[in-house]
């Protein structure tokens, strides 16, 4: 019988038992928290277990497509390795609703075997429920009595809780379950130890076939078991086990389930099933994961980076992987075999056959994207495995093989399994949880799917060479940020440099024809090369010339060589502690920040840029070497940049090898007279030992010394002096500082003889004496003077000027402290009053306080004002 004839069989018997004949399912579980896939033929009729809903028939049967990868029934590290497990596999059931139970489904069982299969009655094995006293639950001794009807005792074995009750779920319907073994070992064997000893022992020829479920119970979120309103049958016979036993095979693979695929891939791959162990692990790992995917994308699950679609990329990723590693299939592989299981299975699940192209481009695509950075991966792997110490690969570096080449969990534990190493996976996961982290803060804009235009490997990157290509857009997508949208654009080839090492990205333009579009900066995406561009061409399709904004370009290449000299000089002047810290590299400067612990002195900082300008007049040759080794690089004595992450194979840049060589992904000028001229424009700190130093090149530094050399002629010029102009400043300096000294001698000369006048001017009234008057002064300086002095020589003063200083006009309102107490007069308030007569305004203390203004003429108005206030306040009348 071939596999169809065996699924068409059940069928018939289940119908001829009155069973309604149902669809599988999708293998995709929607609306169902507990579970993302059809894990077993009863998921469907959960509800009816329950009694949350009533079935249209209590009896049916069907075939189910499930997917046993994730949760309770997770068999994905055993698929391939052995015969008989499967990530997708078909499970042939039949079911009473709370209708038939034990009976019934034990002989009916037994019948189909035996009658329809025509599987040997003694090769076949029974196991029963022993009961479980933690469950408070008693062995099944009616399932045995039924047993005992139709087999000898001796091949009715008990089963523990673990083999035999089944549970959906860590929730949900559940009962004690009855499971027919068979052993399917030739007879020598059979003769040599029974097949009993084997059942439950992981034995790939005496296998379990069909498993016969009781449900009469729900298993609670609290882990209680509660009686169902009725008893029912839910039985799953595993279909690919079925056709190995009746077909008389020894393997699930050796079936007609698996051959035609089977072939195919061995065929593709140029060799013979059978012969090589890890090959043939490979080709059965690929014929059942293509199902599994195949099918799960056909009933609408898309490969994806989350939940359900990731379950079905790393399924994906893992096929890929034996088939690279194993198979040497270095391209899409697993898409060809689409149409092959389509057409196998179009009777059965047409779902597949009438999706097939959109399955096999999806498949297409994932295994495009990961067979881009797989090999870098295993390389990387190959890495890891010689650093680690001891047997565990650290965490973090399994989510670097997560996070930069896309490897699966489950894909680098298996990788690290085949070398006898395992994987720390809680430090992965910390790993994880802290990438979420980030890319919450990080999720400031919107970015829209991809829209690709035509299918490509990844950009080329032409621009170590030209600043001009002919290219076609590959993709595009639009992003919106909080006030602006643009959009992203790749290229299949480009001579954009996308930012990185420090270097800004290129500008540009893309044109075609009329069809003009600027590109305001270049980014890298991973491996892809990302323009930036507020519009899209009109043509989208059409080709480009791809421009370089050169100017810009030219400018930062002298910067970011400029950066390597500046890099080497400051290891030469400081010592070998300077490393890199970070850089700036662009078309108008240079910023370079290092480690050490001082401030860059003048001197210093004057031997640097004299040794990077010596470097630059012997226009030394960029020399670059790409896809340098590692460890040759390091030979060569490159220094290796801070914060950068590098692959195994590197590109060095040298500028005398004796000078600067260094490891950098970044473009330079063709020799280093082209950058002209370094000027250092500043030395500061940026962090606890590390100083940052600025520097401007080629034209840039030129003007920047014109400049200053014009300010100096300008100088020269004032100062009457071309030849010496420092000698005739300090000369200037020195006779200024003569003149001030006479100045202040006269000042004093013209104060005390102010103060005198002054003095000899005061009124006495009411015990205070007063002093009113507008006086010349030529700073205010010398009226604070003054106006100190008179407090401390004449007992009870209150003085209120008004002062002429240069034509500025300033009051001044002091006062004994006793007046402030006695007569509550306030020197602050006095001042605010008279100042709006000058048009100004100030304050002080109470005792004294001045005021400056604008109008010099309003200054006897002022000191009127003044008067009048004392004279209200005092009830005085002044002079
Ligand atoms: N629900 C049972 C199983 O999956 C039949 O094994």
């Amino acid at each position: 019988m071939d596999s169809k004839v065996i699924r068409a069989k059940f069928l018939e018997f289940f119908n001829s038992k009155s069973h309604k004949i149902v669809p599988s399912a999708p293998i995709v579980v929607q609306n169902d928290p507990t579970l993302m896939f059809t894990n077993a033929g009863m998921n469907q009729f959960k509800d009816y277990f329950l009694g949350n809903k009533t079935p249209e028939a209590n009896r049916v049967a069907d075939t189910q497509k499930c997917l046993r990868v994730s949760g309770k029934h997770n068999d994905l590290e055993e698929v391939g390795l052995d015969t008989y497990h499967h990530t997708m596999f078909e499970m042939l059931g039949n079911w009473s609703f709370g209708d038939y139970f034990k009976k019934e489904a034990i002989e009916w069982a037994w019948e189909f075997l035996t009658e329809v299969c025509e599987l040997p009655a003694d090769r076949m094995y029974a196991t029963v429920f022993e009961g479980d006293a933690s469950e408070g639950l008693e062995s099944d001794e009616e399932a045995r009595s039924y047993w005992k009807g139709l087999i000898p005792e001796e091949r009715i074995l008990n089963g523990n809780k673990k083999d035999n009750f089944w549970e959906m779920g860590d929730t949900g319907p559940c009962g004690p379950c009855s499971e027919i073994h068979i052993d399917l070992r030739p007879d020598e064997d059979v003769a040599k130890q029974s097949g009993k000893e084997l059942v439950n022992q992981d034995h790939p020829q005496v296998v379990e076939i069909w498993n016969l479920v009781f449900m009469q119970f729900n298993r609670l979120a609290d882990g209680s078991l509660k009686n169902l309103p009725a008893q029912h049958v839910d039985t799953g016979m595993g279909f690919e086990r079925l056709a190995m036993a009746v077909q008389k095979k020894q393997s699930n693979y050796d079936t007609d389930v698996f051959q035609p695929t089977i072939k195919a891939i061995a065929a593709k791959a140029g060799v013979t099933y059978g012969n090589d162990e890890k090959i043939d692990i490979a080709i059965r790992v690929i014929s059942d994961h293509i199902r599994a995917i195949s099918f799960t994308i056909a009933d609408g699950q898309l490969p994806g980076n989350a939940k359900a679609g990731y379950v079905i990329r790393r399924i994906l990723r893992r096929a890929v992987r034996y088939g690279y590693t194993f198979l040497d299939f270095k391209e899409p592989f697993l898409t060809e075999l689409v149409p092959l299981l389509a057409d196998q299975f179009k009777e059965v699940f047409p779902e597949l056959d009438a999706q097939k192209s959109f399955v096999a481009k999806v498949i297409r695509e994932e295994e495009v994207a990961f067979l881009r950075t797989l090999d870098k991966g295993l390389k990387r792997f190959e890495t890891i495995k010689a650093e680690t110490e001891g047997k565990v690969i650290d965490g973090k570096v399994v989510f670097e093989l997560y996070d930069t080449y896309g490897f699966p969990l489950d894909l680098t534990s298996l990788i690290a399994r085949e070398n006898g190493l395992s994987i720390n996976e809680n430090e992965f996961k910390e790993e994880m949880a802290k990438q979420k982290e980030r890319s919450k803060s990080a999720a400031q804009q919107s970015t829209g799917d991809w829209i690709v235009i035509q299918e490509a490997e990844l950009p080329v990157f032409l621009g170590y060479e030209h600043l001009v290509s002919q290219s076609k857009i590959t993709r595009y997508r639009g992003v919106k940020q909080r006030n602006k949208s643009f959009y992203q654009i790749v290229l299949d080839q480009t001579p954009f440099y996308a930012e990185s090492g420090g270097q800004v990205g290129d500008t540009g333009v893309l044109v075609n024809g009329d069809d003009k579009v600027a590109i305001f900066d270049t980014k890298k995406e991973n491996d892809l090369i990302v323009h930036y561009a507020n519009e899209l061409p009109k043509n989208i399709e059409a080709e480009f010339t791809a421009q370089v904004n050169v100017t810009k370009r030219l400018l930062t290449e002298n910067n970011h060589s400029a950066t390597h000299l500046l890099h080497a000089a400051l290891r030469e002047v400081l010592g070998d502690h300077v490393q890199q810290k970070g850089s700036l590299v662009n078309e108008k400067a240079l910023r370079f920040d290092f480690s050490h612990f001082a401030k860059v002195t003048d001197e210093e900082l004057a031997k640097i840029e004299s040794i990077v300008n010596k470097k630059i007049r012997e226009n030394i040759k960029l020399e670059e070497k790409r896809n340098v080794p590692i460890e040759d690089a390091k030979s060569m004595g490159a220094m290796a940049l801070f914060g950068e992450k590098y692959g195994e194979f590197v590109r060095v840049i040298t500028f005398d090898k004796a000078y600067s060589v260094e490891l950098c992904g970044g473009t330079h000028v063709p020799a280093t007279g082209q950058i002209g001229l370094l000027k250092i424009t500043s030395e500061s700190s940026v962090a606890a030992g590390v100083r940052r130093i600025e520097a401007i090149t080629a034209d840039k530094a030129e003007a920047y010394v014109d400049e200053e050399l014009t300010l100096l002629n300008e100088i020269k010029e004032l100062l009457k002096s071309p030849k010496d102009p420092k000698k005739a400043i300090e000369a200037l300096i020195e006779e200024k500082n003569q003149l001030q000294k006479k100045i202040d001698e006269l000042n004093q000369q013209q104060g005390s003889a102010l103060k005198t006048d002054l003095m000899k001017s005061t009124q006495e009234v009411n015990g205070i004496s007063l002093i009113t008057q507008v006086v010349n002064v030529p700073d205010a300086n010398v009226l604070k003077q003054l106006s100190f002095e008179l407090k401390n020589e004449v007992p009870n003063l209150l003085a209120v000027l008004a002062a002429n200083l240069n034509e500025k006009p300033m009051l001044s309102v002091i006062m004994d402290d006793k007046l402030v107490q006695e007569h509550g007069l306030n020197a602050g308030e006095m001042v605010r009053a008279m100042a709006k007569e000058i048009q100004g305004g100030g304050g002080g203390q109470p005792f004294y306080a001045t005021a400056g203004g604008k109008d010099v003429a309003g200054l006897a108005k002022a000191l009127e004002v003044g008067k009048q206030l004392l004279e209200d306040k005092l009830n005085i009348e002044i002079k």
